[in-house]
């Protein structure tokens, strides 16, 4: 194997990609096919740079989810290596949308974004347009993007994105063809490359963390719930779990570099493990560039357990978590644990167990609100979250008075609330007796009222307690302020300046503010 010096974790590969030949062929083992592509990138952008006398920028935007959120960590960190500069401004030389297609209007939001780009590009005819995530994921998007979008330069989905180098090289590439033709690098033909599934997990890519103290880290991939009303299986593919030994290197660096929160990202996190034996049992890939393999599964609560043990992490957060595999062995290690926040985002979707049946929920509403009496009679001061969907096929108000029946019992300190999107290809889009559209704002509504109450009064609790707070960032509206979380994930405003940023400190918290607090730092 060659370039081995480039999956030492702790080596920083902007060097090494200076030793890489870029003149041999290039390597077919990940991930130092994906280092070597990026050398080849950083030889274009110089000489773009001498070119334009700058230095060259690029935006990457999330839209959606924790996951996306992640995944742009690790597209910002493989640009930088190739030396874009990151930029908040969409005028830049290289923009990528990491899409996310759970509700229509994520789909809506991203075209109408890209007709803002055709304008930029139009000043600047090398600029790089690209596009990833979810929504890429769907045939009928990358046809219209293929028609109407002919401006866009590069299409790549959720299976592919470690992949991202070698794809801007092509991209790159077909642009200096074109200028050595004499023709407009603004008319050079689209990249795409979307694959419909995978079994890979390509690690140990460099990533650029959003914050210097707490990061994502990624457990597992994909779902294998299917949900009716859904698009995530589809466009994210089968569940993987990433191995345990894999997980706790990254954690163990993570801690090293200074991080003191790790939240485990995954879409069912409580199915963690299960596939593993599976995966893993006659693992000869390649392309998989994880150590040597685990025989025996580990259960999501034994994960959190290891990752517990690990010096320098002082919190653990998870989403998310699905009820009808939260186990009580997981209830246990929450109850003991030191480390793991004081939150637990458990959706619900709906309380009619009706409705539940027709999601493929796999749990009624007695079952879930007998788990949320147990998590409360075990670990009493956890703040309970929640998913909500309003208005899904054939809801009636019978129905619906039982989502603000389990809402009402269970008291969520907070809830995300939802109108049914029809989603393509899923089960529920071609159910009948979809519910109109003022039943369901005028659900929606009442749904949302009922919530915010709850919630205000939920977050009163802590109110003149003295409670440990991660400090954030500096307050965006006033700088003499920082805000921080409390481990229920509540917002804390208090006097305070730039040094505290990624320490855990006391606050009392003297006024709830509805949705926050205003606090003191405690001495
Ligand atoms: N319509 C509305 N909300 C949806 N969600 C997922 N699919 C849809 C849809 N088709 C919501 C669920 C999920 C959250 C991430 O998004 O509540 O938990
Ligand atoms: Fe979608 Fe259900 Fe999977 Fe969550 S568990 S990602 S709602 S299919």
């Amino acid at each position: 194997m060659e370039n081995m010096e480039l999956m030492k974790p702790d080596t920083k590969s902007r060097i090494l990609l200076d030793e890489i030949d870029t003149s041999a062929i290039p390597p077919m083992e990940e991930p130092q096919r994906q280092y070597y592509y990026m050398a080849k990138c950083r030889e274009i952008i110089k000489e773009r740079e001498l070119e334009y006398g700058r230095h060259l920028n690029a935006n990457v935007t999330t839209f959606g989810c924790q996951m996306n959120a992640k995944d742009s960590e690790k597209l910002r960190g493989i640009l930088e290596e190739i030396g874009y500069q990151q930029t908040e401004s969409e005028e830049a030389d290289l923009v990528l949308y990491n899409t996310c297609t759970v509700r229509e209007n994520a789909n809506l939001k991203v075209y109408g974004h890209l007709g803002l780009l055709s304008n930029l590009k139009k000043k600047n005819p090398n600029m790089i347009i690209g596009l990833c995530g979810c929504m890429m994921q769907e045939p009928d998007v990358v046809e219209k993007l293929r028609k109407s979008y002919r401006f866009v330069n590069l299409v790549f989905g959720t299976h592919n994105i470690y992949k991202f180098a070698e794809l801007l090289y092509e991209v790159l590439e077909r642009q200096q063809r074109a200028e050595q033709m004499q023709q407009s690098p603004a008319k050079t033909d689209m990249v795409i490359d979307i694959w419909k599934d995978t079994d890979q997990i390509v690690e140990d890519l460099p990533a650029d963390r959003t914050y210097s103290f707490k990061c994502g880290v990624n457990i597992m991939y994909g779902c294998n719930n299917f949900c009716t009303y859904c698009i995530v299986p589809y466009v994210r593919g089968r569940e993987r779990s990433r191995r345990p030994e894999d997980i706790l290197c990254e954690v163990e660096r993570l801690a090293r570099d200074g991080v003191k929160e790790v939240m485990l990202l995954g879409q069912n996190v409580n199915s963690y493990g299960k596939t593993l034996r599976k995966q893993f049992s006659s693992d000869d890939s390649a392309q998989n560039t994880a150590s040597a393999g685990t025989e025996e599964p580990v259960s999501f609560a034994e994960l959190l357990q290891m990752v517990e043990r690990v010096p320098g992490i002082e919190r653990i957060r998870f989403m998310t978590s699905h009820p009808k595999d939260l186990s009580d062995e997981l209830i246990d290690v929450m109850k003991h644990s030191k480390k793991i926040c004081n939150h637990l985002h458990l959706p619900l979707q709906s309380g009619s167990s009706r409705i539940l049946k027709k999601m493929n929920r796999r749990y009624t509403k007695e079952q879930y609100l007998e788990l949320a009496a147990k998590l409360r009679r075990e670990i009493p001061d956890l703040s309970i979250t929640t998913d909500i969907i309003v208005g899904f096929p054939g809801e009636t108000e019978e129905d619906f008075q039982e989502t603000l029946d389990v809402v009402r019992q269970v008291r969520y300190d907070s809830a995300f609330t939802f109108i049914y999107s029809k989603r393509t290809g899923t089960p529920a889009a071609a159910m009948e007796d979809q519910v109109p559209e003022d039943v369901v704002k005028d659900r929606f509504n009442r749904l949302l009222a009922l919530v915010q109450t709850i919630s205000q009064e939920m977050a009163m609790k802590v109110e003149g307690q003295t409670l440990p707070v991660l400090v954030e960032s500096i307050n965006d509206h006033d700088d003499t302020l920082v805000t921080g979380r409390l481990s229920n994930n509540l917002l804390v405003h208090f006097p305070g300046a730039q040094e505290l940023i990624g320490q855990i400190v006391n606050v009392h918290l003297t006024e709830c503010k509805g949705f926050y607090y205003m606090g003191e730092m405690a001495s």
